[in-house]
Order: structure tokens, then sequence, then C-alpha cells
């Protein structure tokens, strides 16, 4: 089914020992994750964006897998394979239900990955509209999702959990995300947290919005909440000065600044 001439992205992608001893995968995750179903998603993102090659793995987690890889222009990209039998159904419902965005969907176990990498993809775009510092995205399949990738040549941004730099000012900066993801994008991140923003060019970068929900949402108030909570507990450690309930007014208020 495939050619010669695909072999080589794909064959990386499934023999490379490197990878999967530096991925730290067990025959048994190995498994699960390159199923026919995620090979065949990957292999249409591979065409269809002229990806050249496999760099390096940049992450392994418990719900997703996520590569560099290198276009035949040169352009990086990050590759996130969502795992198709470890996202929790029950809790990952609750972000899909209630989101008007999603309601025709018919929703079962086995699609429930795929409308996940649909829906970070339309998250990412309607926050990327609205100013905010994500990787861009540029398509998806199935469970695998194409986005563009944020690092140098050899080496992934830092999250800011792992960084020195100037706090207040940065803390400035992902305030103004927030009020933006809520106010012009309409949206509730979910999930937002020193590991989900990245640092590069002394910039923040929102990663990670699958879970992200429509301010609609019956439980979007309660997971601002829980971001907001998130965010004032690692900036505190940082020694700058934070106020929750001050923090959800700046975010959904009318204050104009
Ligand atoms: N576009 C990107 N460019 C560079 N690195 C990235 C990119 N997207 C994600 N990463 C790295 O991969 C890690 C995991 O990505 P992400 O948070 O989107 O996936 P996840 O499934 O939630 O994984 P985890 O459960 O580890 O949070 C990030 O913390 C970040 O270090
Ligand atoms: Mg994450």
């Amino acid at each position: 089914m495939y050619s010669m001439s695909d072999k080589s992205a794909l064959e990386q992608l499934i023999d490379n020992d490197e990878f999967s001893n530096r991925l730290n995968l067990d025959r048994k995750t190995y498994g699960l994750v390159f199923d026919r179903r995620t090979l065949n998603a990957v292999y249409y993102l591979i065409k269809k964006y002229s990806i050249d090659y496999v760099d390096f793995p940049i992450s392994s987690g418990k719900e997703s897998l996520i590569f560099k890889v290198v276009g035949m222009n040169k352009k990086s990209y990050a590759l996130k394979i969502y795992k198709m039998s470890t996202l929790k159904f029950s809790n990952t419902m609750d972000y899909i239900k209630g989101d008007y965005r999603f309601e025709k969907e018919r929703i079962n176990r086995t699609n429930l990955v795929y409308i996940w990498a649909q829906k970070e993809y339309t998250n990412l775009k309607d926050m990327k509209k609205s100013g905010i510092k994500v990787p861009i995205p540029y398509g998806y399949y199935k469970n695998a999702l194409l986005i563009s990738y944020i690092g140098t040549r050899t080496e992934p941004a830092k999250q800011i959990k792992n960084i020195e730099t100037d706090f207040n000012a940065l803390y400035e900066k992902i305030k103004t995300f927030m009020r933006k993801m809520y106010k012009d994008a309409h949206l509730v991140h979910a999930d937002l947290s020193e590991y989900n923003i990245l640092f590069y060019r002394n910039n923040p970068y929102i990663i990670d919005v699958g879970q992200s929900v429509s301010v609609k949402h019956p439980m979007a108030l309660e997971f601002l909440r829980r971001d907001i909570k998130n965010i004032n507990n690692f900036f505190s450690r940082k020694n700058v000065k934070c106020d929750d309930e001050y923090l959800f007014n700046y975010i959904t208020g009318d204050v104009n600044d």
C-alpha cells in the first residue's frame, strides 16, 4: 500500500529503534499507539503536507505522542498522535458534552479520539485568530494533528516551569492571553498550568488545548477558576503578586486596558 518513496518517513516512525528506546515504549504501548488506523492517519498527513522525515520524539504522555517532523520544504512541524485507547471516556465526555460546537456529533469510543483531534485543531485556530500565541494548526486526520513546532533545530521550547525569566513580565503576557481567550476566542483552556505553556523567544505559547471548552459550556467558569488557581499558584511561587478574584474579574470583566 505504501510506495518506496513514502517509505523513509513511515519506516523511521515504525522501525526506528532509537526512538522506541528513547520513548521507553514497551511492546504493549507501541502496539496500542501505532495500530493500523493510526498508521493510516499518520500516512495521510505525511502525504498531504509533504513530510520528509521524523526528526525526534518530543513527548510521550499518557494520552498522546508528539514528534518533531520536517517537511520537504525544511519546515519543522509537531505531529501529535492521540492514543486510541487510553483517553478516558467518561472524563473526556465532560469536555465534549455541553459544548454546543459538538452537539451534532454522535460520539462513541472509537470516534471520540477523532473528535479530540478536531477539537484541538479548531481551538488552536480560534485562539490564534484572537491574537494568542499558540502553535499554528495545519491539519488533522482521525487521531493525528499537525501543528507548528516551537523550539530550536535540536530542542523543543521549554515549559515555563523550567525557565528563568522576568516572571512579572511573563505573568502580564499570560494574563492578556487568558483574557483574549475568554473575551475574543470565547474559550476556556481548562487545563492551563506551567506545564502547558512553552517559552520561546521571550514569549509564552499556550499549548494542549484539546480539552478547551466554549465559554457557554456549563462548567466553563469552574474550569476558568481552576486555571486561574494553577497559574496564580505557580506565579506566587515566583514571587509575583497574584490574586484569584482580581484575575477572574480581569479576564471576564469589562475593564478596558
Ligand atoms: N508544537 C510544539 N512544539 C514543541 N513542543 C511541543 C509542541 N506541542 C507540545 N510540545 C511538547 O510536548 C509536551 C506534551 O504536549 P501536550 O501537552 O500538547 O500533550 P499531552 O497529551 O497533554 O501530554 P501531557 O499529558 O504530557 O501533558 C508539551 O509539554 C511540550 O513540552
Ligand atoms: Mg500537556
